[in-house]
């Protein structure tokens, strides 16, 4: 059997074919691992951050959207929103793919279902959050969101107030239950008391990111008075 001459060249060891099989799963993988690894990451810490708005309105800024300088800035809207753009064109190929089985139990199924209509939920929440505290203050008027537009729209705008109180609740679940099909999907959890304790996590996870979007949520309205 021959072996590669130099680390560059291609392993003619392995059939094209496998090879390409290998290159496809991989790529197909990568939906899966880069939504938790940054996006899932990123989320956690972003919703955390909004905390800062109980504090005060400098502390939220420095928090939410301050960056020690546009290189970092520039950084994290790659790392982060790259790997955001692959996991969303990924995630909908599996809606349009895959169909709930029957066989499965009839909780699963529920929750398979639950977790596309929360990342339909996801897509446009996340289109409307980008555009009106991102992109638009940023990109059009020259400076991040301020606290006190986003304090008053919460406050004032109760589809606002709605949009976020969802929002929170649709990525609460999504990241929470992903975590859970992550961990299968990867091989993480195979035995029955392994699911079982994969699932008290994503209880754990799901309640803890409601508690702390939720709280954010609070925090801006009650600054908006
Ligand atoms: C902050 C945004 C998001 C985060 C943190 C996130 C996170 C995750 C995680 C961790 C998984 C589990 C991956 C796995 O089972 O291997 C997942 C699955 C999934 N995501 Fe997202 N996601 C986000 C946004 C979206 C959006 C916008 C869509 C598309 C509309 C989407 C569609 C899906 C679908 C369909 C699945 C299930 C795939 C399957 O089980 O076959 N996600 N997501």
């Amino acid at each position: 059997m021959s072996r590669p001459l130099t680390t560059d060249q291609p392993d003619r060891t392995v059939e094209l074919d496998a090879r390409a099989r290998a290159g496809r799963f991989l790529l197909a993988r990568l939906g899966s691992l880069l939504a938790l690894l940054p996006v899932g990451v990123w989320t956690a810490h972003h919703l955390w951050n909004s905390l800062a708005a109980f504090d005060s309105p400098g502390a939220w800024q420095g928090a939410v959207t301050g960056y020690t300088s546009t290189a970092t800035a520039v950084l994290t809207m790659v790392l982060v929103l790259g790997p955001l753009l692959w996991h969303t064109i990924w995630g909908i190929i599996r809606m349009l793919r895959s169909r709930p089985s029957p066989d499965i139990a009839r909780l699963s199924n529920v929750r398979y279902i639950v977790q596309r209509l929360a990342a339909i939920g996801l897509l446009l929440f996340l289109g409307a959050h980008l555009w009106l505290a991102w992109a638009q203050p940023r990109f059009f008027q020259g400076r991040p969101e301020p606290f006190a537009d986003i304090a008053h729209e919460m406050r004032h705008t109760w589809a606002t107030t709605l949009v976020y109180v969802l929002g929170v609740l649709a990525i609460a679940y999504h990241l929470a239950n992903g975590l859970w099909s992550f961990a299968m999907g990867w091989g993480i959890t195979v035995s029955k008391r392994g699911l079982a304790w994969a699932e008290r996590i994503a209880f754990v996870v799901f309640m803890a990111l409601l508690a702390v979007g939720w709280s954010a949520v609070y925090a801006l309205w009650r600054a908006g008075a």
